[in-house]
């Protein structure tokens, strides 16, 4: 449009919000502003407020916010420029004339909406014509409800270059070219019908008109989808496939989802999950973000489990970079491979997706491992480019403390996992209980076990490895005890992994237990400098590292720390295994059983989080 942002901020401020919104919301006086229940949501009490001075609303409960514009436009469904009229009425303003261009703009795209809409009662008639037989099975196979199709105004273009032609042919040639609905060649050859023999859904606009079409083939061939040219009406990239129903859906249901096909929104919508968009088979544009944005925070990538689908979501998450910021960011959910959220919903339901869902992970998470999975990591070299990739990616974030937040999230992660990662080739690091015989440790044999694989398996982190050895050092007493459980961890840390070592020779090789001794022995080691810098007062906060500790509540935390260690590696396991499982199909029961794994794990983490800072 051709109205100045100046002009509607006078629009504005000229208006009484509240005398807008009384006739039609109930509204309380609370101090400077309106309360009221919220006429977006259903509520008893009300989280909805009004603010003169301001001169928007907001509703607490569902997100609803905007100014009286936004009111007329959402909760009266007037047009934009019918919703200006009537407050500038109100106003005393005038509004602007239209510079002619923009003019003739408006005149010509308004005809064309017509064309539009008449070719969708058109190819709504065709599916449910004579013609319409297969079209109407492939829908049913497809678990296509007929409340469904109605929906989302499924239609058929017959398999024929001239019926729409014919059909449309009042509009005259030259307007159905324009609404790309024929196609015309350069020769001047007649134009003819773009869409045949395909079943036919519109795409709408923000305000629900029809602005373009999409059409799958019946069953196999090439291509599956065709959708309409950019036209004056529609923008691919500026479009999102079922924005105006997924906008107020997604106020509701407080969170809004983009998925890769259009069937795949359809489908979701079947499945009561109404909150979904997307793009028409292009990737995610920055118009596109903004939208979303302006829906909510951080929408949701749920893109194919292929590695097509998630490419898509990395790029997705390296064109949101710039604009991160508290209230704008993405979070991604990475389908089993070869499903995408059609599949899932028609084989576990509305449960299955939603169980999904509830695994999203946030765009610091998502991007980091794409980065870590990018290529092999085992030289220095090979770890110095991913930690610059990592940092060239905090470079394109413009928000400062969100760039920081990621450089420090980022590099913490890096060093914690990779600094010292050198020393653990293949299964090298793996050091594990050994032999001791006649005054000699003999190399590692396989770990036996369940436990024992676990934990050889997943490691420890090395704050947690550096507590555990300190910790050995102080109680000789639990080591002796439970020098199976120490000589199992995977440390990557080549010193401290000697360390560790070291220590459990002493203890296998010194039945009854002599504190002096390991003292004496230590300090006429290698290993002396390290072990006095463990034992360094500010190392950690778990008991057993602390000098002056109670020595029995040390024993006991200790032990419970060796045994959380041991759960872990064993959940982590499973962990993996339950998700390998649900990469091949996803039931119910899978996703129930990764979800309670996921939390038992979190479980342990925080209660080893807990011991480690009650001090
Ligand atoms: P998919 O190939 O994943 O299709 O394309 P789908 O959504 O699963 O479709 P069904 O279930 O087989 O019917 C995803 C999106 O990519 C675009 C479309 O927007 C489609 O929704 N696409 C795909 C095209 O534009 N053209 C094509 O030929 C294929
Ligand atoms: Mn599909």
């Amino acid at each position: 449009m051709t109205l100045s942002p100046q002009w509607l901020d006078e629009l504005r401020s000229r208006t009484l919000l509240s005398a807008i919104l009384a006739p039609s919301v109930k509204l309380i006086k609370a101090g400077r502003e309106f309360k009221a229940c919220c006429p977006f949501h259903n509520e008893k009490t009300p989280s909805f407020y009004v603010n003169d001075e301001k001169h928007f609303y907001h509703c607490f409960g569902c997100g609803a916010h905007g100014d009286a514009i936004r009111f007329l436009t959402d909760a009266r469904g007037l047009p934009f420029m019918d919703a200006v009229k009537e407050l500038a009425g109100k106003a005393g303003m005038e509004v602007p004339a239209m510079d002619p261009r923009a003019k003739e703009q408006a005149e010509r795209s308004a005809g064309l909406y017509d064309v539009t809409e008449a070719a969708q009662r058109w190819f709504v008639e065709q599916l449910d014509g004579v013609e319409g037989g297969d079209a109407r099975k492939y829908l049913k196979q497809r678990g296509i409800s007929d409340a469904t199709k109605k929906k989302f105004g499924f239609g058929l273009a017959p398999d024929s270059r001239g019926k729409l032609k014919k059909a449309l042919e009042t509009f005259g040639n030259d307007k159905l070219v324009e609404a790309g609905l024929l196609i015309q060649h350069e020769d001047k050859k007649e134009p003819y019908d773009r869409f045949r023999g395909r079943l036919t859904f519109p795409i709408r606009d923000p305000r629900g008109r029809v602005v373009a079409f999409s059409a799958r083939i019946l069953g196999d061939g090439e291509p599956k989808y065709l959708n309409s040219p950019d036209t004056p009406l529609f923008d691919k990239g500026r479009t999102l496939f079922n924005l105006d129903l997924a906008g107020p859906a997604s106020r509701k249901a407080g969170r809004v989802l983009i998925v890769e096909g259009q069937m795949d929104v359809i489908a979701l919508d079947q499945a009561g999950i109404g909150e979904v968009v997307a793009p028409l088979g292009t990737a995610l544009t920055e118009h596109q973000l903004e939208r979303l944005w302006r829906l909510e925070p951080a929408p949701i990538c749920c893109f194919d489990g292929d590695a097509a689908g998630q490419k898509a979501a990395v790029r997705a998450a390296l064109r949101a970079l710039p604009h991160l910021s508290p209230d704008r960011t993405l979070r991604f959910v990475a389908l089993p491979a070869g499903q995408d959220p059609d599949d899932v919903v028609r084989s576990g339901g509305k449960a299955a997706f939603e169980a999904l869902l509830e695994l999203s992970e946030p765009l610091v998470d998502r991007l980091w491992r794409a980065e870590v999975d990018a290529a092999p990591l085992d030289t220095p070299e090979a770890r110095a480019g991913l930690r610059k990739r990592l940092l060239d990616h905090t470079q394109a974030i413009a928000d400062p403390n969100v760039r920081q937040l990621y450089r420090d999230e980022w590099l913490g992660r890096f060093d914690s996992q990779f600094r010292s990662q050198q020393t653990q080739q293949q299964g090298q690091a793996f050091t594990r209980r050994g032999e001791w015989k006649r005054g000699k440790f003999t190399p590692p044999t396989p770990p036996v076990g369940q436990a024992a694989r676990a934990i050889s398996q997943i490691g420890v982190a090395p704050a947690m490895a550096a507590a555990v050895v300190a910790g050995c050092i102080r109680h000789p007493s639990v080591l002796h005890d439970h020098v199976e459980q120490v000589s199992l961890f995977r440390i990557a840390d080549k010193p401290l992994a000697a360390l560790r070592d070291f220590l459990v020779e002493f203890a296998l090789s010194h039945p009854s237990l002599d504190s002096a001794l390991l003292e004496t022995t230590l300090r006429d080691s290698e290993h002396q400098p390290l072990a006095a810098k463990l034992l360094r007062p500010d190392r950690t906060s778990f008991s057993f590292n602390q000098k002056d500790a109670d020595p029995a509540r040390a024993y006991r935390e200790f032990e419970g720390v060796l045994m959380m260690l041991v759960d872990k590696g064993l959940l982590e396991n499973a962990f993996n295994q339950a998700t390998d499982e649900l990469k091949a199909e996803i039931t119910e029961e899978r996703l129930a059983k990764q979800a309670h794994l996921r939390a038992a794990i979190r479980d342990v983490d925080n209660r080893l989080a807990s011991l480690a800072s009650s001090e």
